[in-house]
């Protein structure tokens, strides 16, 4: 029989992304509105380990959903890998009296929520990250936001590239991943993309791409490369001595993590946070929220990290044939 629930709580861990108050305040009041008490833990699993919680009602997630950040705050806590660690913090939950957590994060947020679910306390994953790199959901809350701010910034970059005839390197963030770089790639218009799933290392076809362009009358190169690949500055080092074409980097950094969230990321983060409040108030546990296909569903959260997600070759190869 399903456990049943009076209070939960809601958690925001790992990087920020835009759109996760959105997620935050729909958990808040859908939860509310399911008759639920709400409690909100700051700083992530590092905030719940030193009993950081607060209680929450309506008005105090009124004016949030435009902003960036998360007003809960956040962190990483690697003693959270630990099981007596988890354990403590089941026994910290019990004390607050708190059945369940929405935890607003990426895989290794889940990995902590699944190890509070083995410990009794329900769990709910919401998907939050700029990095779109969680296999079981097409979107991941923050992308949209993420890539918006990364190709306003990568058109100013190609202005004064265009003007000074340089070229341009253009260090994208993903972690491992490489969407943002590829989104962003095609999105401006690059001459080249760099991703970790797909990059050879042959530097030596970017040097030739930007000698063949230049015969060709272009005035700039733009190359995006992504946080997974990194050392854009010595690449650029590296390419203006072999082209002899003046070439800088520009690495965009965290500015790519804030601003105010764009329509489809506070979209998706309201329905994803109803859907969560929805879960743990039917006594559900373990779940991740998803996108995937078109619709929004759920999966067991070790299933959904046993997942694999691949970039699309086919859109790769376009963004290559777009830039020729
Ligand atoms: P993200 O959630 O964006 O993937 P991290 O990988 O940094 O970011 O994970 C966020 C937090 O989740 C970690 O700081 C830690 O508190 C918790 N976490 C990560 N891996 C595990 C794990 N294997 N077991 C328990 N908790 C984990
Ligand atoms: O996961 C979001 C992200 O911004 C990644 O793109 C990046 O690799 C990482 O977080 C940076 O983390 P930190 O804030 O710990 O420097």
């Amino acid at each position: 029989m399903a456990k049943k629930i009076n209070t939960i709580a809601v958690l925001t861990s790992g990087g920020d992304a835009p759109g996760m108050n959105a997620a935050i305040r729909a958990v808040v009041r859908k939860s509310l509105q399911n008759g639920l008490n709400v409690k909100g833990i700051k700083k992530g699993y590092a905030g719940l380990l030193n009993e950081e919680i607060i209680d929450l009602q309506k008005k105090d997630v009124s004016d949030i959903i435009q902003r960036g950040g998360t007003v809960l705050g956040t962190a990483r806590c690697p003693e959270f890998a630990e099981l007596e660690v988890q354990q403590k913090a089941a026994e910290i939950c019990r004390k607050h009296g708190i059945d369940g957590i929405v935890v607003i994060g990426g895989d290794g947020s889940y990995r902590g929520a699944l190890a509070l679910s083995r410990q009794g306390i329900n769990t709910v994953g919401l998907p939050g990250t700029i990095d779109l790199d969680i296999s079981c959901t097409d979107y991941t809350i923050g992308f949209d936001t993420a890539i918006n701010t990364a190709m306003q910034a990568i058109d100013k970059v190609r202005d004064t590239s265009s003007s000074h005839e340089r070229c341009s390197i253009i260090e994208v963030m993903g972690r491992n991943a490489g969407y943002i770089a590829l989104w962003c790639g095609i999105a401006n218009g690059a001459e080249d993309i760099l991703i970790p799933e797909k990059y050879d290392y042959n530097e030596q076809s970017i040097i030739n791409n930007i000698i063949n362009n230049r015969k060709r009358g272009k005035t700039h190169h733009i190359i995006i490369n992504a946080e997974g690949i990194g050392h854009s500055t010595s690449m650029a080092r590296r390419i203006e001595a072999a082209t002899g074409v003046e070439t800088r980097a520009t690495i965009l950094g965290y500015m790519q993590r804030g601003g105010s969230p764009t329509c489809k990321d506070r979209f998706f983060a309201s329905v994803m946070g109803a859907y969560a409040a929805d879960l743990l108030a039917d006594g559900k546990t373990n779940r991740v929220v998803c996108h995937k296909n078109g619709d929004f569903c759920d999966f067991d959260i070790e299933e959904a990290l046993q997942m694999e997600k691949q970039i699309s070759e086919y859109q790769f190869e376009v963004a290559r044939q777009l830039s020729l």
